[in-house]
């Protein structure tokens, strides 16, 4: 134990195993870094930059940076989080959020960390863009307009389902969520309503039909206790496989 390599973050000495990033092992030790494109299931993908920390002083996102023992590691400053609320706000700027009308409200990513956060205006001017929701599959449908582009679902569809029914396409502002069928509709994919693709998106997009208000809006997870409270007490258990839930 004593010889186990540590770094430090916000001042707190954090122990890590060898291989682990940065995010790994704060959320190991129980200590919360914001992220939005990682899960504990999947490879770092480093695409949100949420998770921006400095590591001796360089910016570096959390998720993707390995441990380094000796390393001074700042998260929780103002400036940080400034730029953090910033990432959030530009998210919430590019998609059609509207958290009251949305199912996944109380259970989104997005809006927990915007609350965490403290976002409480707009910051940029919407976007608005046209993106028609599919509901052409009888289990699930899409509303594509809340995407965050975090490829969760492309990675869980191709690792874990083993089926390659999402993907993203374009470049920049035009970069959107696809379906990979000729038609481009749910309903002409072999997507099941199990598939680990379909649990695994943080904010409301992927959503199963007739299962709305199950879980009435108020109790669910977020509504319950902060992202930050719960995602670091998540991270470890979800990485050893357990179905627990918060
Ligand atoms: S649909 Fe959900 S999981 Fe897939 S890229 Fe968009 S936000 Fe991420
Ligand atoms: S969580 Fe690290 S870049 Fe998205």
């Amino acid at each position: 134990m004593t010889d186990q390599p540590t770094f430090t973050l916000d001042g707190e000495e954090i122990p890590f195993a060898e291989g682990q990033t940065v995010l790994q092992a704060a959320l190991t030790a129980d200590v919360y870094i914001p992220h939005l494109c990682y899960h504990p299931e999947f490879k770092p993908h480093g695409s949100c930059k949420v998770c921006t920390i400095r590591a001796d002083g360089r910016n570096a996102a959390a998720c993707t940076l390995p441990a380094r023992a000796g390393m001074a590691v700042e998260s929780a400053s103002d400036a940080l989080n400034g730029l953090r609320k910033v990432l959030v706000q530009m998210l919430f700027a590019e998609g059609n959020h509207f958290c009251p009308a949305c199912e996944a409200s109380g259970d989104c990513q997005l809006q927990a960390l915007g609350y965490d956060l403290q976002v409480t205006t707009a910051g940029f001017r919407h976007f608005y863009p046209v993106r028609p929701v599919d509901a052409s599959h009888p289990e699930l449908w899409l509303d594509f307009n809340r995407c965050i582009l975090c490829e969760l679902c492309v990675r869980a569809s191709n690792e874990v389902d083993g089926k390659s029914v999402f993907g993203l396409s374009g470049r920049g502002a035009g970069k959107h969520l696809i379906v990979n069928a000729l038609s481009g509709r749910l309903a002409d994919t072999d997507i099941a309503v199990t598939d680990k693709a379909v649990e695994v998106c943080p904010v409301g997009v992927i959503l199963k039909k007739r299962d709305g208000f199950a879980v009435p809006i108020g109790q669910r997870r977020f509504d319950r206790s902060p992202i930050s409270a719960q995602a670091a007490r998540d991270a470890p258990r979800a990485a050893r496989g357990s179905k627990e839930d918060a």
